[in-house]
């Protein structure tokens, strides 16, 4: 197949990242027989300062234009100063508000190998296998924002239509799975939690396969650190997801590790790892690359349905993370450059067996 993936490096780690993550879907598709255009753009901080925009207009255009947007990471402290206008995260925000994926995917498997490097006992990880799945486009992110004197607001805004959307899409998904769905909110104090619940009771009553428990948000940050095993497809609202997705981060060993897709109504995602630009380490060639690969095999999965090439990438992950020297974050001496090549080698060695 032919398809168009634009690549939007962005700050910090991102372009490092982002690099090896085209390096892998080069091999990809040279073993299979695609052909990937790979067309460059910029957000953040780094279209800032070239051209004054978090999200130069270039690449509005050219990711409508693709099949697939695969992304780094926008932000940094030299444009972090609370009083400036505009901000790295904005491009960031307004590209999934105009591409429209509303449902952001966040798949966690604790690999063995990396079960010893949470601070949880590791005897509680095995077996978790969750998928968030964080709606994406509305909620506090999106609302009315006012600072008027000493008072600032932040407006947190839902629709039933827009709770139905990114519920139906869990409830697709967990179908697929266990068909247990547990759904987060605050409904004991907050207007947009209570409808939410209510629309999510009603949703999820057309899926006959599908079952929900309802959590509040300061529970489940706890028991996805007790029971994490305990559960499945997980959908909960823009700030809610933002938030436990870092925290279960813990229970995979690094942030590093962590995909993620957003999703719209067509096909056309835009794929990130969870992490941000890691100013702490950027320019340094130790960023783990591995949430980086990880969204593309997610990219191939969701955008290009190439469900066999995505089971492929995610096997050759598996090998590196089971065999390989591992980056600093999960505690190893590699470089990016060393994962990424480790990663190529899984995938030509499993090729040459498959042949
Ligand atoms: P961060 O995710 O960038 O970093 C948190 C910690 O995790 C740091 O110690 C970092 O070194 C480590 N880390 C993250 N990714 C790693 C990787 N691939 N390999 C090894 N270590 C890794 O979060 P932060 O420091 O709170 O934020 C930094 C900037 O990134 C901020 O400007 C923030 O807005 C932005 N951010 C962007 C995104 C995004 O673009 N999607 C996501 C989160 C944060
Ligand atoms: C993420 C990030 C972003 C978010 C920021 C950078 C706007 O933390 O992708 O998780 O909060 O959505
Ligand atoms: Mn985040």
């Amino acid at each position: 197949m032919r398809a168009v993936i634009t690549v939007i490096g962005g700050d910090g780690i991102g372009p490092e990242v982002t690099s090896a993550a085209v390096a892998v879907l080069g091999e990809i598709g040279s073993q299979h027989g695609h052909v990937f255009e790979f067309n460059e753009q910029l957000i953040g901080g780094s279209a800032m300062d070239r051209c004054g925009d978090p999200l130069p207009q270039a690449t509005i255009d050219a990711c409508a234009n693709s099949d697939a947007v695969l992304l780094g990471a926008v932000g940094g402290p030299k444009w972090s100063d609370p009083h400036a206008k505009i901000r790295p995260e904005q491009g960031l925000l307004a590209l999934r508000a105009k591409l429209g994926v509303f449902a952001n995917l966040r798949p966690l498997r604790v690999h063995p190998r990396l079960a010893s490097l949470s601070p949880l006992k590791a005897g509680n990880l095995i077996g978790v296998d969750l998928l968030f799945v964080r709606e994406l486009t509305g909620g506090a992110y999106f609302g009315k924002k006012l600072r008027e004197g000493d008072v600032a607001i932040d407006e947190c805004r839902y629709s039933v239509a827009e709770v139905e959307r990114v519920v139906r899409r869990a409830c697709e998904l967990a179908r697929g799975r266990t068909g247990r769905l547990t759904s987060v909110d605050k409904a004991n104090v907050l207007e947009t939690s209570r409808l939410w619940r209510a629309t999510t009771e009603r949703v999820v009553a057309e899926y006959a396969d599908v079952t929900v428990e309802h959590q509040l948000v300061d529970s489940m940050a706890m028991l996805l650190l007790t029971r994490p095993s305990a559960y499945d497809v997980i959908v909960t609202e823009n700030l809610f997801g933002d938030i436990l997705t870092d925290e279960a981060a813990a229970l995979a060993g690094s942030l590093g590790v962590l995909p993620s897709a957003s999703l719209g109504s067509g096909r056309l995602g835009v794929y990130e790892p969870i992490h941000g630009s890691a100013p702490d380490i950027a320019g340094q060639g130790i960023a783990n690359p591995i949430g980086a690969i990880l969204s593309t095999a997610l990219l191939l999965r969701h955008s290009l349905g190439l469900e066999a090439e995505a089971r492929l990438l995610e096997a050759a992950v598996d090998g590196v993370l089971e065999s390989a020297e591992l980056t600093r974050d999960l505690g190893g001496t590699a470089g990016t450059r060393e994962v990424t090549a480790a990663v190529l080698a899984q995938l030509k060695t499993r090729r040459k067996a498959a042949a």
